[in-house]
């Protein structure tokens, strides 16, 4: 699969529209024209297919998958289909086109021109930003790479290989501006995003979250709804960056994301909808008899939920924290659609309610907004995943069942922040020692709870089969039926 060269050149710096895929790194940044940053990328590129070899999708490398490749970042189709064996995809640099005149939008240099270069006092901050999105983007390939051994249908096959190259390439977009803007630094840190491994106890990845384990298919889709919504929400916050490049990259980078988010509201509303079909086929919603149908009970599908929500809220970091204080007033990371926001922009005086403890009752107090930041981005994407939830609980409510998913309290379950040091219940009743004890596996996954559907993981390759728990999806991807051969894996 090959696109033709690029044509529409626009903007300054000569963004094209369309990407040129005769060059070795496919790119619409006239990388060519860069012979040294050319030469970096180029040296990296086969560490990089080393290590995608290496920790990228086990037992599948050679396999033809059906995967969309971008052709250009022209937001009206910019997708190609074709079938790909995954060591070669075409892995890129793509950012959306230079916004005329565009400014910082806030902070202390709100209304300078946006940077096109690294101011030199924000330079280590910045880079740690994005060493910090960077570093998640092969954690998470890391952790799904055994998942093509018990696929439920090809359909999904093809969908966790879609967002897997699709992290390959935000790896990409950071390591290109850490090789462009950084220099030697750059070059050490692109690097070691090859090095680091995740749950690897010597060198693990840099977020908690990012070294869990993804070891089932249930995991894998709240991950997808939960986890990669954490990457929207950061993505959405440094494409609003007064550092202009990190803003152009993190925009194309949005509308990949968009797809897996896509996968994991799809794949857990499915698991919802076979769980539906089958307790009203048996009359019963008795966890213990919806299992033995080979479906998912709903219990079990809430504690997972438990689980994902709390751990990768923990992403957003503290509640209070001076670094995001600095970020935003260094016009390096903003808040969630900030140039939409109606306030100042710069939050010298404003106040932000932020949960805390007193006694062992949780209450909420105003902290000055500036170190809030953290806070209010979490509070931003907990409000996203309750509109997914309420999506599910349509679901379920169209399928007839009498039971209900609901976030649990934000304080649950945290490992990180003010919460780190007690025990919440779902409900947010802060609790004992003893009462955690006894009850945390009704809320989390025990061990019983993942046996169980680790048992479920069966692999299914038949083209328009899928296994007993899940449901077709609606539809097929790029208009091909669900029964297509989304992948040839025999
Ligand atoms: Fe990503
Ligand atoms: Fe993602």
């Amino acid at each position: 699969m090959r696109a033709a060269a690029g044509s529409g050149r626009g903007g300054e710096e000569g963004i094209q529209m369309s990407i040129n895929y005769n060059e070795r790194i496919p790119n619409n940044v006239s990388l060519s024209e860069d012979k040294q940053l050319q030469r970096a990328l180029e040296r990296w590129q086969p560490k990089y297919l080393d290590w995608w070899r290496e920790m990228g999708p086990e037992g599948f490398q050679s396999k033809d998958v059906y995967l969309r490749t971008a052709i250009s970042v022209d937001p009206q189709g910019w997708a190609q289909y074709g079938y790909v064996k995954m060591p070669d995809y075409r892995w890129g640099i793509f950012l959306t086109p230079p916004e005329k005149d565009r400014q910082v939008n806030f902070g202390d240099h709100k209304g300078d021109p946006a940077w096109q270069d690294v101011p030199g006092e924000y330079r280590s901050l910045l880079r740690r930003l994005i060493v910090t999105q960077g570093d998640t983007e092969p954690a998470s390939v890391e952790q799904q790479r055994q998942l093509g051994r018990t696929c439920p249908s090809l359909y999904d096959l093809r969908n966790l290989f879609q967002v897997n190259v699709e992290e390959g390439r935000h790896l990409w977009a950071m390591v290109y501006l850490l090789m462009k803007h950084f220099g030697r630094d750059g070059r050490e840190e692109a690097e070691g995003m090859l090095e680091r491994r995740s749950g690897d106890a010597d060198r693990p990845r840099i977020l908690g979250a990012f070294n869990e384990k993804t070891p089932d298919w249930l995991s894998f889709f709240f991950f997808t709804m939960l986890t990669d919504r954490d990457g929207k929400y950061q993505l959405a916050s440094l494409a609003e960056s007064g550092f202009d490049p990190l803003s152009r990259s993190c925009k194309f980078m949005l509308t990949e994301e968009a797809h897996h988010l896509f996968v994991g509201e799809t794949g857990i509303a499915r698991i919802l909808a076979k769980t539906c079909e089958v307790m009203k086929r048996i009359n019963s919603d008795d966890p213990a008899k919806v299992r033995a149908e080979g479906a998912i009970d709903l219990p079990t599908i809430q504690k997972y939920l438990n689980f994902h929500i709390s751990v990768t809220e923990d992403l957003y970091g503290s509640e209070i924290s001076t670094n995001a204080a600095n970020a935003y007033t260094m016009g390096l990371k903003g808040r969630f659609e900030e140039a939409k926001l109606k306030d100042d922009h710069k939050l010298a005086t404003a106040t932000y309610p932020v949960p805390d403890l007193a006694g062992d009752a949780i209450i909420v107090r105003e902290a000055p907004a500036l170190t809030a930041l953290n806070e209010r981005l979490r509070d931003d994407y907990i409000v996203d995943c309750q509109k997914g939830v309420d999506r599910w609980n349509k679901v379920l409510e169209k399928g007839g069942a009498g039971q209900r998913l609901r976030l649990p309290h934000k304080a649950f379950h945290r490992q990180i922040g003010t919460f780190e040091q007690v025990h919440v219940s779902p409900e947010g009743r802060v609790l004992t020692e003893a009462e955690w004890t006894r009850h945390h596996g009704d809320w989390l996954p025990n061990d019983a709870d993942h046996a169980f559907v680790q048992s479920l993981m069966k692999p299914v390759t038949e083209p328009g089969k899928f296994a007993s728990w899940i449901a077709p999806p609606a539809r097929g991807i790029n208009n091909q039926p669900i029964e297509f051969a989304y992948a040839r894996v025999d």
